[in-house]
């Protein structure tokens, strides 16, 4: 069995090293961070993430899974290592690979003590062209050794979801394999056939500049998809007795199409649309190429926000002195990743209007009150969030709010208005009690 190190602990590196450990490798999770490596090494997860902390817990207990210090000790123990680290957007979009760049040369340095040929595996999201024209040259600069010759090198990108990462990663819909050469290719091949033994995902095989755009595309098209629903649904609402979900259920039905990512809403967030878009959107434009059409998606994603606090203004009139509760601010249920929510832009939307925001998430309080501190208040309950409230706008759809009645908004509320920007609740039902808005319902 190969013996497999993870290079860089945030979400995708430590999901990936959990769930490699748990199918019995021998892994390595290398940080440059004494306290990381110390809370992994006591089976604590630094962030929420369901059934992660399970298994990193068994994977440690079993000896399968260490994290270490710096790059070294990784890589002289491992023969595969993914690089993980984060590749974070530069003010006008574009990709950021300063932490790329860093980690490849210290690979590099590491790889020059290393008998045995090594494979280094590009996991973190980036432009075509990353693996071949900055990795590669930076490796064998650093190691004084060659791809193909000396060591070996693909990208290999991944598509796994915060909030169900385990799965995703035991079980993915493929595995692309950007191979600089067949060799290189063969192994990584033969590394997760044996990682899904009895269930092998259809694998591609394809050029390393494929393979990282691969993973651009898809995220751009389920942003793209999203941004098309809320297009349609904004349309639903001019036209009375239309439902934006009865549609998206009919066209989802069309195999063409599919039902997946058409539920209408607030727009999308996270670490990974916004980012990837922004950066595809950048590197597309440095090519001589104008993407109208994710420029578009991107426009509107951002209107969905000032279409929300459009539809507050339509219910409340002036709303300074309101009181406005905000049921969930992670950017989705299961996570307490705040990155780009909605809720923060809707929030910073709604203070500059001087409405006092109380905010109620079951994960991401403690996340919101870094960026917000005291502009707002925090509620401890869902119920305690919706008191004396002139309106409320459903931002997340945790499962804790879709079990809310008519009757927890009518007993709390001053005013029982409800936005449901993520349509958790029965229209009909809802719009006999209280004064019920959803998205896309027109
Ligand atoms: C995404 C991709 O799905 C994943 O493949 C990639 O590796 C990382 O980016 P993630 O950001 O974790 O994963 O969440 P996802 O479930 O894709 O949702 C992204 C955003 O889209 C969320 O804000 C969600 O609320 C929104 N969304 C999703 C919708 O508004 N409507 C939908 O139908 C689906």
């Amino acid at each position: 069995m190969y013996r497999v190190s993870v290079i860089g602990t945030g979400f995708v590196g430590l999901c990936t090293a959990v769930c490699f450990a748990d199918r019995g490798y021998k892994v390595l999770a290398s940080t440059k961070y004494k306290e990381k490596a110390s809370l992994v090494n006591q089976g604590i997860i630094p962030f929420h993430e369901p059934n992660l902390s399970k298994v990193l817990k068994k994977a440690v207990r079993s000896g399968h899974l260490r994290a270490v210090l710096g790059r070294e000790e990784a890589i002289s123990h491992s023969d595969i290592s993914f690089i993980t680290v984060g590749t974070p957007a530069n003010p006008d979009g574009s990709i950021d690979l300063r932490l790329i760049r860093q980690t490849a040369e210290e690979m590099g340095k590491a790889l020059k003590e290393k008998e045995g040929k090594h494979l280094v595996v590009l996991k973190s999201t980036v432009v075509p062209g990353t693996t071949e024209k900055v990795v590669k040259p930076i490796l064998e600069r650093n190691s004084g050794k060659k791809c193909v010759e000396d060591f070996l090198l693909c990208s290999n990108p991944e598509f796994l979801r915060e909030g169900n990462a385990i799965q995703d990663t035991l079980h993915p819909d493929f595995i692309v394999i950007g191979e600089h050469d067949k060799k290189s290719g063969d192994l990584l091949e033969e590394l997760y056939r044996d990682f899904h033994e009895g269930g092998v995902p259809p694998i591609i095989r394809t050029n390393p500049p494929t393979a990282e755009l691969i993973k651009y595309v898809n995220n751009s098209f389920l942003g793209t998809k999203i941004s098309f629903i809320n297009t349609m649904a904004n349309i639903c609402e001019k036209i009375a007795g239309v439902d934006v979900r009865n549609v998206a259920e009919a066209i989802g039905k069309d195999h063409r199409i599919s039902p997946y990512f058409l539920r209408a809403g607030l727009g999308w967030g996270g670490s990974c649309f916004p980012k990837d878009i922004k950066a595809l959107v950048a590197f597309s434009k440095s090519l001589g190429y104008e993407p109208n059409m994710l420029e578009t998606a991107w426009k509107v994603n951002e209107a969905q926000v000032e279409h929300t606090v459009e539809i507050v203004k339509n219910k409340l009139g002036v709303l300074k002195e309101k009181k406005i509760a905000i049921l969930g601010l992670s950017f989705k249920p299961d996570t307490d990743d705040i990155r780009e929510a909605r809720s923060i832009k809707i929030i910073k939307k709604l203070l500059k209007e001087g409405v006092t925001v109380t905010a109620y998430d079951p994960q991401a309080i403690p996340n919101v009150r870094q960026i917000l501190g005291e502009k707002i208040e925090y509620a401890t309950s869902a119920v305690k969030c919706l008191r004396n409230t002139d309106c409320c706008i459903l931002v997340t759809e945790w499962d804790e709010f879709k079990r809310l009645k008519p009757k927890h908004f009518t007993e709390n509320m001053r005013h029982p208005i409800l936005i449901d920007g993520r349509r958790i609740y029965n229209p009909k039902s809802f719009s006999e009690k209280l004064d019920y808005v959803g998205i896309g319902l027109g």
